[in-house]
């Protein structure tokens, strides 16, 4: 592969810090959506001859089953680019009902020798008012009828207590299920303190009842997912935490955050910085959980899958073993803007 971005734009970028890179790529996506200009001549050059890949996630259709993960537009700034660039959906956030300035930086490193990131952001979020305005002006962009899907991912406040967090999750999903297709309580980041005790089974049972309730009482009832971790000490605490997600009321689940392992074979000098590892490093390690999440959900959920997708073959391999779409992060920060595009027109032709 080697056109522009190979050539030119990604070793520019990736001479500067990671976060300021994704700043100012961030902020060049934000401007040509409010472009309709851009966002047109991006969707031709990009994607005028990608064929439909159709996929129905929790009942929602999506045009194919590429959606970008949480975490790269946090505060929904760039919708209708994810749109022009092909993607079958998004999905925003982590959005915190309160808005927060997460951890210091730096917090965010390329592992460059091994196709990986490691994150420790600490969620940080405009708030939920603020995104509802992008959300709501950024679906209005994209229009009603192109089958994209938008997920609206949230969490809790780094100073509400942990037996508080279920208020933090209801008040972030009030305010943004109207612009919602579904929303994802995210349990599994590792750089919140304690977030990912919430997957306890009763922890998890009750934050899933409380939000499908509060999912539920707008016009229409969103689908709530649930986010998990890669890491779990017994296949047994994975099926129960899955199970008691299922019997508060989810219906599907993403399927992983990133790690707070470190593979042996790691060669990148930031390899031991601390914080989320994602990215190819965690590819076996997510698939692992994913298939573990299908096999308990026996069929009563759906299941996207997250984690080390780097390739086409990862996408079809996931979707084979039970996923109804996939969600990428860290590939695209590696192979640019043209991979939703690239990787329909592989997936479309290869069915
Ligand atoms: C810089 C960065 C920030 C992230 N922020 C979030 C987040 O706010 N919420 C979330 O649920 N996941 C977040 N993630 C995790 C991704 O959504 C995804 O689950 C993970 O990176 C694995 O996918 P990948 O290997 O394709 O990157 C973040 C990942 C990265 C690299």
């Amino acid at each position: 592969m080697n056109g522009p971005w190979h050539r030119l734009l990604r070793p520019l970028l990736f001479r500067l810090d990671a976060e300021a890179a994704h700043e100012m790529t961030l902020a060049g996506l934000a401007r040509v959506s409010r472009s309709r200009v851009s966002l047109d001549a991006i969707a031709q050059v990009l994607c005028a001859d990608l064929s439909p890949w159709p996929v129905a996630l929790a009942g929602i259709a999506l045009r194919n089953p590429i959606v970008l993960a949480a975490g790269l537009d946090k505060d929904a700034v760039a919708i209708p680019a994810w749109h022009a660039l092909g993607f079958g959906g998004c999905e925003i956030g982590t959005v915190t009902p309160r808005p927060q300035a997460g951890n210091a930086r730096p917090r965010l490193f390329r592992l460059v020798d091994d196709g990986g990131l490691v994150n420790r952001m600490g969620f940080n979020s405009a708030g939920a008012a603020a995104v509802r305005e992008h959300l709501v002006r950024g679906r209005a962009a994209v229009g009603d009828g192109s089958d994209f899907g938008v997920g609206v991912n949230v969490g809790k406040n780094k100073d509400t207590p942990l037996d508080r967090a279920a208020d933090d999750y209801v008040a972030a999903i009030a305010v943004l299920r109207d612009g919602a297709d579904w929303i994802t309580v995210n349990v599994s980041s590792p750089n919140t303190p304690d977030l990912r005790r919430l997957q306890q089974p009763t922890a998890v049972a009750h934050l899933v009842a409380a939000a499908v309730a509060e999912a539920s009482a707008g016009a229409r009832r969103v689908p709530v997912l649930v986010k998990l971790a890669p890491d779990w000490e017994h296949p047994d605490e994975l099926h129960a935490t899955v199970e008691a997600a299922l019997q508060g009321g989810a219906a599907g689940f993403v399927a992983t955050n990133t790690t707070l392992q470190r593979p042996l074979s790691l060669r990148s000098s930031h390899a031991l910085q601390a914080g989320g590892l994602s990215g190819a490093p965690l590819r076996e390690l997510a698939f692992d959980v994913m298939r573990q999440v299908v096999a308990s959900c026996q069929g009563r959920a759906a299941v996207v899958a997250a984690g080390g997708i780097t390739e086409p073959a990862d996408v079809r391999e996931r979707l084979a073993a039970g996923a109804a779409a996939v969600q990428v992060y860290s590939a695209l920060v590696f192979e640019g803007p043209g991979l939703p595009g690239r990787w329909v027109r592989d997936g479309a032709h290869g069915r």
